[in-house]
Formats: C-alpha cells, structure tokens, sequence
C-alpha cells in the first residue's frame, strides 16, 4: 500500500484506528480483473406506487438466506414500504441512449432549474457502484457528481482501502440537483428511479455503497434511520446486489466523529470486492 494511503486511512480514522492494524491492500485493492462491457438492451423498470413509502415507521432487519456473501447479508424489510418498481418497463437500447434520455428528461421540475443533468461518472464495469442523494452546487456546475468537498472526502475513502475514484461507477438518486440543496422529494426520485435502475443493470455492480439517509431510503424502501441501516448488509429490493449503507460525506465533514464507524463500513466494502 502506497504511503499516501496509509495517510489518507490514517486521516480518515484519525484518533480512533492505528494505522498499522489496518488493510494490506495492493494498488487495485487485489479485486478480480473488470468484467467484459454488455451489449444487450437495457432494461429499466419505471417506479410507480410509491405512496405507501414512507408511510410507517422504520423497523428492524432480517436475515435472508444462502448468498455468495453468506452472514454478511441481511435483507432491510421494508415495514410497510412499498416496492417502488413496477410497469411500465422502460428500455433503452444501450448506454448512450440511457444517457441521452438523462440529459432530454423533463419528467418534473429539477430538470428546469438545474444548471445541466448529471448522469454518472466511472467505469460501467465496475464492480462497486456508488449512489448518492444528488447533484449538490460543484456538481451542478460541473456536471459530474461528486465533486465538490464531499466528493473530495469519499475518493480519500475509496482510496483508504486501495480505490480508485475511476474503478468505481458513482451517480445519485436524482440526476438533476434540487434547488438549495434540498433533499430531492419523493416524487422526484421516483420520476428518476427509472434511469438509476437502469444503470444498475448495465453496470451489474457486484455491490453498491449507499451513502447518506435519501440514498439508503430510496435504495432500500425504508424509513430506518442510516446509524441502523449501517449495521447489516442488505440487498436491493428485488435483486441479489448487495448494498452497503454508510454516513453521507458531507455528514462526516460535519460530524468527525463518525468516520470511525465509516472507516469500519469501508473495511467491510474492502471483505465483499476481495
Ligand atoms: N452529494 C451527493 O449526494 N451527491 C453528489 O453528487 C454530491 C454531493
């Protein structure tokens, strides 16, 4: 592991970890070699029915059973949620026209007040795929999602246990930024459900890293506060994709003290990719 590495851990979990007891990671994070590109049609589920969403309190985790990630697993159940996914399927005949229909969407009023979409960014092989909430003010501007401070410390991350920022794929629920930061409303992640779903399955991401509370809840259909979603693995609704929830970046900037608990979220990141 390179020296600038173990400083970046170090900073990450500074005060908390000893730098010496961590991960003995090579440069590529000792993965296995990206897989081939797809060529087949995409394939996205447009989301309907979502207003049962939020419409309980959270509740607890359950185990599921056998999968290649064994006890790791753990399903959220959804307390009411309900799944987001339903017809009308809407497909896309390959990437480019995914991310064109990104960029020519409409569908609700983050389209009209943003700068320019922001679809995505990374390898469309990658095997960690990560999802965020939504174009903040640097990322508005640049078109690429994070970018700005949080985007700065969620590369320090990755590369804390041998990432590099272009191994991964990154985008966010919303691909348009909501005016003021705000979170996106429910209605807006569902009318863009449909492209983020859409990506997951060109990209086939052996895991997704959750980051922050409206990533996790969309994600996961559920309400469950992120300090409780990040104790378990889950998978996503529907699917075998395991997901890894941790603390938004931006909330680390704000609160230090909790990138102790994320650095423990990335080392098990680092156990799923091996
Ligand atoms: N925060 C997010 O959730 N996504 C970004 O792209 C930038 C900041």
């Amino acid at each position: 592991m390179g020296i600038c590495v173990w400083r970046e851990r170090a900073a990450l979990v500074a005060g908390v970890e000893d730098a010496s007891t961590g991960l003995a990671l090579d440069q590529d994070g000792g993965r296995a070699p990206s897989r081939p590109g797809r060529d087949g049609a995409i394939r996205a589920t447009a989301s309907e029915g979502d207003s049962a969403r939020h419409a309980s309190e959270p509740g607890g985790e359950a185990s599921v059973g056998h999968h290649p990630h064994g006890d790791l697993l753990a399903r959220s159940v959804p307390d009411g949620a309900v799944r987001a996914h339903a017809e009308p399927a809407v497909d896309f005949d390959n990437w480019d026209q995914l991310i064109d229909a990104i960029h020519a969407c409409q569908a609700c009023e983050l389209a009209k007040n943003c700068t320019q979409k922001v679809p995505g960014v990374g390898s469309r092989t990658a095997d960690l795929m990560i999802i965020g909430e939504g174009p903040g003010h640097d990322e508005d501007i640049r078109g690429e999602p994070f970018v700005g401070r949080s985007g700065q410390l969620l590369d320090r991350m990755l590369a804390a246990i041998g990432i590099a920022r272009e191994q991964v794929y990154i985008t966010n629920i919303v691909k348009c930024r909501p005016p003021n930061n705000r979170d996106p409303k429910p209605e807006e992640a569902l009318k863009c459900r449909a492209f983020l779903d859409a990506q997951i399955r060109a990209i086939e991401p052996r895991v997704i890293l959750s980051v922050g509370r409206v990533s996790a809840h969309n994600l996961l259909d559920t309400n469950a506060p992120v300090g409780k979603l990040i104790r378990e693995l889950h998978r996503l609704p529907g699917s075998e994709v395991p997901v890894k929830v941790t603390y938004h970046p931006a909330y680390l900037l704000r609160n230090p003290s909790a990138k102790a608990v994320a650095w423990q979220d990335l080392k098990q990141l680092d156990r799923i990719l091996r």
